[in-house]
């Protein structure tokens, strides 16, 4: 079964609501944890909106599946992942303006610099995997600038209008998933991935990995954390059986 990596950025988005200690991102990683996540996933964003840094050796310490770093390629950030850690490194996009990470990482853009920033993060023994639209001109630079895996970005699937848009939407993360195992990469996907929708994204074959954060936390609100992260890996499963 794919595993769930569960994002606690937006427990760290309320705290910052009040500047305050409360919700703690720590607690939400031990609490998801105990729920049967698979990995849990933050970002360090440039602009500390939500996850600060003081969270992010917290969060190492009490984190005992997989730690993902979501992380912009700027310096400050890559020298904060050296020394933390995590066990994978998603390298994203990283826009001050927007409220959530749109597009995918231009690999083919900017090839060096992705190159250089794998490897250092590969050489401190951290699995490094890029955030890319389910495109295969992506997905073969992340094959050339060395990361081993691959977060394709559901987003234009979450976010289709229509069924026609939802099942092209779907057709190219095949093609993307088929590209990315072909060239014996692993295969993560995630964002705006919510309990209506990700039936048929964890129905495909090939994906090892979901990254989901904002529809888990929302519903923890309601039911509490343990739940709602059941109730993620319960669809997941039943999608995949289905
Ligand atoms: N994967 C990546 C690379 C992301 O940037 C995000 C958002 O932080 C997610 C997954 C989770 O997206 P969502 O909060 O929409 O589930």
């Amino acid at each position: 079964m794919a595993g769930l990596g569960v994002n606690i950025d937006h427990v760290a988005t309320v705290r910052q609501a009040r500047r305050t200690v409360e919700p703690d991102p720590a607690w939400a990683a031990a609490e998801a944890q105990l729920a049967g996540a698979d990995c849990i996933t933050f970002h360090l964003r440039q602009d500390r909106r939500h996850i600060i840094d003081r969270d992010v050796p917290l969060l190492r310490a009490v984190t005992q599946v997989k730690l993902n770093m979501e992380m912009s390629l700027t310096e400050e950030i890559v020298r904060i992942a050296l020394e933390v850690k995590p066990d994978q490194a998603t390298l994203v996009p990283e826009n001050r303006q927007e409220i959530t990470t749109e597009g995918g990482l231009d690999v083919v853009g900017q090839a060096q610099r992705m190159a250089e920033v794998a490897k250092r993060l590969t050489d401190a023994g951290i699995i490094v995997s890029a955030f890319i639209d389910p495109d295969e001109r992506q997905v073969e630079a992340a094959v050339r600038a060395g990361c081993p895996a691959i977060e394709l970005h559901t987003g234009r699937y979450a976010n289709a209008e229509t069924a026609s848009q939802a099942s092209e939407a779907l057709e190219d993360l095949a093609g993307a998933v088929k590209a990315g195992l072909d060239q014996g990469l692993v295969v993560h996907g995630g964002h705006g991935l919510t309990y209506f929708n990700v039936g048929p994204v964890a129905g495909m074959s090939g994906f090892t990995e979901f990254n989901i954060g904002h529809s888990i936390i929302s519903r923890s609100i309601f039911v509490g954390l343990r739940q709602a992260v059941r109730e993620m890996k319960e669809l997941i499963e039943k999608a995949e059986k289905a």
